[in-house]
């Protein structure tokens, strides 16, 4: 067998494009094809192993991203303002401190298309009932102040009729108040029904428009889709610019499930 160092050396300048002395060049002519053909390969596979090496070594040690739900909880906090405490100023709802079952249902009905909007359709898209579950339970175990009430708008006339609606309902037309299912003090009631403080106006308005016109819809029976068809333009703004300018109470949490039944049978409040 020759001599393996003088092959290794002329495939290694022949690689890296040494320009050789004439002592090496008259030794290289004394090189046979077969031996330098082999040394070549080596060569070759010693490089390939050792970019493999550090490729292993660089996927072995991932950029290290603590894999909790408050990290991935950031891909809904972009639209929902810092731990999901949206403010009165624009469109988008608060969901911190919402009871989970509701905002299970909610996520639910965005994944499924009983509610509408695309982005947080297509952000659910993938995601199966139990991880949902968890992300509900994460965004309502968050304690986070409300944001400022909107300022009072409205005539002196259309903030009372608001009150009176969410007081004490409209018996004539079949309105029960809304403090009967959301709580006297307006905070929602675990484990499904949201309060309606700390909301942006047009939210209100939108949700009590989708539900009329059914593009919003909750399990059946649904009370909610009910009560707005029996709800006039007028009134639907007159009960949301009420809701939006009032101040939170200072334990704005969802009350405990009552004993007493609802006014009228809710599915989304049934196990
Ligand atoms: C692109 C912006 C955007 C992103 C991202 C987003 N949302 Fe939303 N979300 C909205 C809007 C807008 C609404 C109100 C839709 C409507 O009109 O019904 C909403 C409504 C909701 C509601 C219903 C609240 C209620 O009171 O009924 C929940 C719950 C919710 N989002 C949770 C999430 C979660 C959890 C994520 C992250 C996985 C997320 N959202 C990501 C924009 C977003
Ligand atoms: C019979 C019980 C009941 C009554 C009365 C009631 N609600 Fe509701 N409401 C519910 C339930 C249950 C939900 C949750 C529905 C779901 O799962 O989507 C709800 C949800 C809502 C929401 C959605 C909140 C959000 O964050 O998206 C709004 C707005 C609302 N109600 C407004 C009102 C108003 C205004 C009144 C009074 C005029 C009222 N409700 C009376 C049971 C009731």
């Amino acid at each position: 067998m020759p001599n393996p160092l003088p092959y290794l050396r002329a495939v290694l300048w022949s690689f890296l494009g040494i320009r050789q002395r004439s002592s090496a060049t008259a030794e290289q002519q004394q090189l046979k094809p077969l031996p330098l053909i082999a040394a070549a390969v080596v060569l070759a596979a010693v490089f390939v192993l050792v970019l493999l090496a550090l490729a292993s070594s660089a996927s072995a040690a991932p950029l290290q991203v603590p894999d909790t739900l408050a990290q991935r909880a950031l891909a809904c906090t972009g639209c929902h303002g810092p731990q999901g405490r949206a403010s009165q100023q624009g469109y988008i709802p608060r969901i911190a401190g919402k009871p989970a079952g509701y905002l299970h249902a909610q996520l639910l009905a965005f994944r499924d298309g009983r509610r509408q909007h695309d982005g947080m359709a297509r952000l659910l898209g993938n995601l199966d009932d139990d991880y949902l579950a968890e992300l509900a339970a994460y965004f309502a175990g968050l304690k986070v102040p409300y944001p400022a009430p909107a300022p009072v708008r409205g005539t002196g006339e259309s903030r009372a009729l608001g009150e009176r609606l969410v007081r004490h309902g409209d018996a004539a037309h079949g309105l029960p108040a809304c403090v009967s299912c959301h709580g006297a003090a307006l905070t929602g009631v675990n484990p499904a029904i949201p309060g309606l403080l700390g909301l942006p106006r047009d939210y209100l308005v939108a949700q009590l428009g989708a539900w009329r016109v059914q593009i919003r819809q909750a399990r059946a029976p649904d009370c909610m889709a009910a009560l707005a068809q029996r709800m006039q333009p007028l009134d639907i703004a007159a009960v949301a610019d009420w809701l939006a300018a009032q101040p939170l109470p200072a334990d704005a949490g969802p009350a405990p499930r009552p004993s007493q039944a609802l006014p009228t049978p809710c599915g989304s409040t049934e196990p």
